[in-house]
């Protein structure tokens, strides 16, 4: 079973932090890319899913691009722009292998964004590399990418179980996400992802099983030395507040700059 193959419950699950999700990335707009207000924006989300936060930018009268590996999520998200009269600019494709050409664009991005740690989809250096320098080439100079993800705490295990609830209108949702096997090593996390449905007519439940790759603070800094594409211009938390990083961080958005 892949979680992502159900859009409709992994969008209501997610979408309690819409708003202020969009309101982060349009202060970023302001403050790094110098666009205000709305409109003007080029927007791309590799890994974009639902499109939850695309189709809000693009109402926002963005121009916004969206990337994704699941098929499902795709026609999810494209159908959503259609109902809003708007462009269908979701596009199956890898985030490790991708250009403008791919994204059917002749003109750089002003702003990539990247977030609830999907980047730690890319099991190996070589994944994680090929996708920050192909994010890199579809960028203007000086563009932004918001990387966020969940990093692993010195001397701590990696994130044991974290569980949400959701509901739209008779349909209630809860998951549970869980390591179930963990290997400092390989840096690679055994995570399940389970969704409980609930509605007048059914009750079922999803239950998903993949690998994560684990980034120490230390591992995530080599790793940009290494691609040495972007300079990391600031830190936020998944609240949206600045901090200052340390071994203990766990859950971080950096403000990557295109150098
Ligand atoms: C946690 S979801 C995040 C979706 C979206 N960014 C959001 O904020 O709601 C992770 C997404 O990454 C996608 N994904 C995983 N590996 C990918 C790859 N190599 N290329 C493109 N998308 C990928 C999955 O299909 C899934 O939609």
């Amino acid at each position: 079973m892949n979680i992502y193959d159900y859009p409709t419950l992994y969008d209501v699950l997610f979408s309690g932090s819409c708003k202020r999700e969009v309101e982060f990335l349009k202060k970023t707009l302001r403050c790094y890319c110098n666009i205000s207000g709305s409109g003007c924006g080029r927007i791309f989300e590799p890994a974009c899913g639902t499109g939850r936060l695309l189709w809000r930018l693009a109402k926002l009268e963005h121009k916004v691009v969206g990337l994704d590996l699941n098929p499902n999520a795709i026609a999810f998200c494209n159908k959503r722009f259609k109902r809003h009269g708007l462009p269908e600019s979701a596009i199956l494709g890898d985030m490790t292998r991708f250009s403008l050409h791919d994204l059917r664009q002749k003109k750089p991005f002003d702003l990539a964004f990247n977030f609830i740690s999907s980047f730690l989809h890319l099991t190996s250096e070589t994944l994680a590399m090929s996708h920050l320098h192909a994010v890199a080439e579809v960028l203007k100079p000086n563009g932004i990418y918001l990387l966020g993800l969940h990093l692993l705490p010195k001397n701590n295990a990696a994130c044991s179980s974290e569980r949400g609830v959701a509901r739209h209108g008779s349909l209630a949702l809860q998951s549970q996400l869980r390591t179930l096997s963990f290997n400092r090593r390989k840096r690679l996390e055994i995570v399940e992802f389970r969704i409980k449905a609930t509605s007048p007519k059914q009750h079922y439940e999803i239950v998903d099983t993949f690998p994560l790759r684990t980034y120490s603070l230390q591992q995530f800094r080599d790793l940009l030395k290494k691609v040495n594409r972007f300079d990391v211009l600031e830190t936020f938390n998944f609240d949206f507040l600045p901090i200052q990083l340390n071994s203990q961080k766990e859950d971080v958005i950096f403000v990557l700059k295109k150098k």
